[in-house]
């Protein structure tokens, strides 16, 4: 035994079943009961509590004022940033940039930590294909290879190792499992997928996540397989526990345990208890069901008792991880010197600037240059400050947001900068539009600053119009009318429908919500000052009715066949799809072998030219489809990608090194299995523009 297992051993040996219950119950509010409840050591973590030093006097009751001393976990959600709020995950995503998002995590952890929270509740790792769904905010968009790249960057980030050798907090990948594959895109609700879809696609992030050495988990409030994932012994115990061996903890989403009866698959309090126990289900996330049943059940089936001490074991254990018992409190000084410090703001604006995406841009009207000229700033983004934040920033404050039109003005020396609203989300009043065509009528170039505002998107918020909201649309239409250079900036939580709007722009610059940066990150990138490199990490639609739409789909029995009668079954911009403010030329794709053994690597090269002026960085896309399988596979399945900084008029030779393992499959009784057979590699600049060549994968 190490001693670490001794020490928990002996304090699990001291403890009463009481405290031992204790350990598994989280409170999400703090009440005048708190302190009584702490110093009965019946409680083993809290979420949503705020402030070091009112954290660090919850933590001196259970250190010092219990009878055994065990220090609290502190949870939250820090989505996407604590108070410097960085873009939300999806839009950071499209910056493809590994280690920019592990660094968003990194600062997160430590202004989260320097408030006294040591345990966070992200990443959201759920893969998901349907933008109705508000929650595509907080993932990495519908590919699970790169799902699973992000997902492990984020946990390494927020457990980055302090000095004392620690991990800053603990990291809680969530929910696990199928959430993102919520029926309807609405938000709880049921998912139905095979367990050949929950392998191949769901599951890589999670097990990336816990190979990353994520010390908890979340589990989901939906059902699959028809039982509720906080109860779902299938799921919990047999796959993540026996088979992905995960040792950490698992807590439940908010009461979702008790919400097991409303799933009717619990009769009552004490079943539900029952069930999620014996599911593994480690914590129960402010539902009382453990609080109020699992003493009464443990007295009638005494045997269950070493249900409770493995999960008891399991919580100590991260709370020994993180240094709780040796370091419980945290240093009220330091928030003020971590919490919006410089560097956090100059990753944030970094971090914002790669993760906009360029659409359009008809006859290079942007960059723009500051000269003298007049520039009209015109929609509900123009001076807005707080739908920046996004959703799931509850730490974020709309006064730390720097605005669109506050940047411009800030930065340019020569162009003056006129803004009207026009109109915002809701309203249906057109005078604000009149009064911005006015506007635009005396200007040289218009920025239309448009979107949907951050409540439309998060936890329960589905939308089942992917419309830009309120009389946006009307505003286009008679800005454009006056046949000025025109450029959309579409802010937003996740894909919109821009169909009808696409070819009356001449520029188009997906900026999501960007966070605290937003409109520096903005300028940046109109002014030149960044030269765009996000690609798109959702296929943006071109009708709602077209959703689920995704580039990995399978290949059916009829290719050839319109799917629909009224559109055909192609995104309006394709998965990876980003543009710059230069071009490039992607020549001589060149396998070193074009047969590899089932145990070997694929390695490769290919010429990227930068034809352009301007130095650019090229996210350069790799892809493969196995042309028979003994399962159906994807169409096109992404396997690599590699970010490069090329630049102009330079071409650089990249080279891939691609394991086998990533052009497997799961056949027909559901196992991972190379099978020797020809792929077809694709090596490009998004999922649908890429050079070909054949490889063979044999068994020797
Ligand atoms: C419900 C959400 O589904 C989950 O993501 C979050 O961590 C918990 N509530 C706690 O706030």
């Amino acid at each position: 035994m190490s001693n670490k297992e001794q020490f928990i051993a002996n304090l699990i040996k001291s403890m009463t079943l009481k405290e031992k219950i204790g350990q598994m119950i989280q409170y999400g509010r703090v009440n005048e009961d708190t302190v009584r409840i702490i110093k009965e050591g019946m409680v083993g973590s809290f979420l949503n509590c705020k402030g070091a030093s009112y954290i660090n006097s919850l933590q001196k009751i259970a250190v010092e004022e219990t009878r055994l001393g065990i220090p609290l976990l502190f949870g939250d959600d820090v989505i996407h940033g604590f108070r410097t709020i960085f873009p939300i995950p999806l839009a950071e995503s499209c910056s493809w940039d590994l280690e920019l998002m592990r660094e968003s995590a990194r600062i997160a952890a430590i202004e989260a930590n320097s408030e006294g929270i040591n345990w966070i509740f992200a990443p959201m790792v759920d893969v998901t294909r349907d933008p109705r769904w508000g929650r595509i905010a907080e993932g990495a968009g519908e590919d699970h290879y790169l799902g699973k790249l992000v997902a492990k960057a984020r946990v390494k980030g927020f457990q980055t190792i302090k000095e004392d050798g620690k991990p800053i907090s603990a990291s809680c990948p969530k929910h696990f499992i199928g959430y993102g594959a919520a029926i309807g895109g609405r938000d709880y609700n049921s998912c139905d997928i095979s367990e050949n879809y929950l392998r191949s696609y769901y599951l890589p992030p999670f097990k990336e996540a816990y190979a990353a050495g994520a010390l908890t988990t979340m589990c989901s409030f939906n059902d699959l397989f028809s039982v509720p994932l906080s109860v779902n012994k299938k799921l919990l115990r047999n796959l993540l526990r026996d088979e992905l061996k995960f040792k950490g903890i698992i807590v439940s989403d908010w009461q979702s345990i008790r919400e097991t009866i409303n799933h009717k698959v619990a009769e009552n309090k004490k079943e539900a208890a029952y069930k999620a126990l014996i599911a593994t289900c480690d914590i129960d996330m402010h539902s009382g069901i453990y609080r109020d049943c699992l003493e009464e059940l443990i007295n009638e089936n005494p045997e269950l008792e070493k249900l409770i001490d493995e999960g008891v074991e399991r919580i100590l254990s991260v709370k020994y991880d993180l240094g709780l018992f040796d370091n419980p409190y945290v240093d009220e000084n330091k928030a003020s010197h971590v919490i919006l410090s410089g560097s956090h703001r100059d990753h944030a604006r970094k971090m914002a600037s790669k993760s906009i995406v360029l659409l359009e841009n008809k006859d290079n009207l942007l960059p723009l240059s500051d000269k003298k000229q007049k520039i009209a700033l015109i929609g509900p983004f123009a001076g807005d400050k707080e739908n920046h934040l996004g959703c799931w920033s509850w730490k974020g404050n709309k006064d730390d947001i720097i605005a669109i039109d506050e940047a411009l003005r800030n930065n340019l020396k020569y162009t003056e900068i006129y803004i009207e609203q026009g109109c915002d989300f809701v309203n249906n009043d057109n005078n604000g539009i009149n009064q911005a065509v006015k506007l635009a009528a005396e200007c040289d170039i218009i920025i239309l600053a448009l979107g949907e505002p951050r409540s439309y998107s998060g936890e329960a918020h589905n939308r089942v119009n992917l419309n830009l909201p309120g009389l946006q649309e009307q505003l286009i239409a008679e800005i454009v009318k006056l046949h000025k250079p025109t450029i959309a900036l579409i802010s937003s939580g996740r894909p919109l429908i821009l169909t009808d709007i696409k070819d009356k722009m001449d520029a188009i610059l997906w900026t999501w919500h960007l966070g605290v940066e937003a409109g520096n990150a903005i300028y940046e990138v109109l002014f030149g000052i960044n030269n765009p490199s996000g690609k798109l990490t959702v296929s943006l639609p071109k009708h709602v009715g077209q959703i689920p739409i995704y580039y990995n789909h399978k290949a059916t029995g009829r290719p050839y066949a319109q799917k629909y009668v009224d559109c055909d079954d192609n995104p309006l911009y394709p998965f990876g799809y980003g543009l710059s403010y230069t071009n490039y030329t992607y020549e001589n794709l060149k396998l070193k072998q074009d047969e590899i053994n089932i145990d070997e690597e694929l390695s490769f090269s290919i010429d990227v030219t930068n034809n352009g002026n301007i130095t650019g960085e090229e996210v350069i896309q790799v892809y493969f489809n196995d042309h028979f399988g003994s399962t159906t596979t994807a169409v096109k399945q992404l396997c690599g990608f590699k970010k490069v900084e090329i630049k102009p008029h330079e071409t650089v030779t990249v080279e891939f090194t691609i394991d086998t393992k990533e052009f497997g499959l799961y056949n027909e009784n559901n196992q991972f299995v190379i099978e020797p057979g020809t792929f077809t590699l694709y090596v490009g600049t998004n999922s649908n523009d890429c050079l070909e060549a054949e490889f063979k994968i044999i068994n020797k």
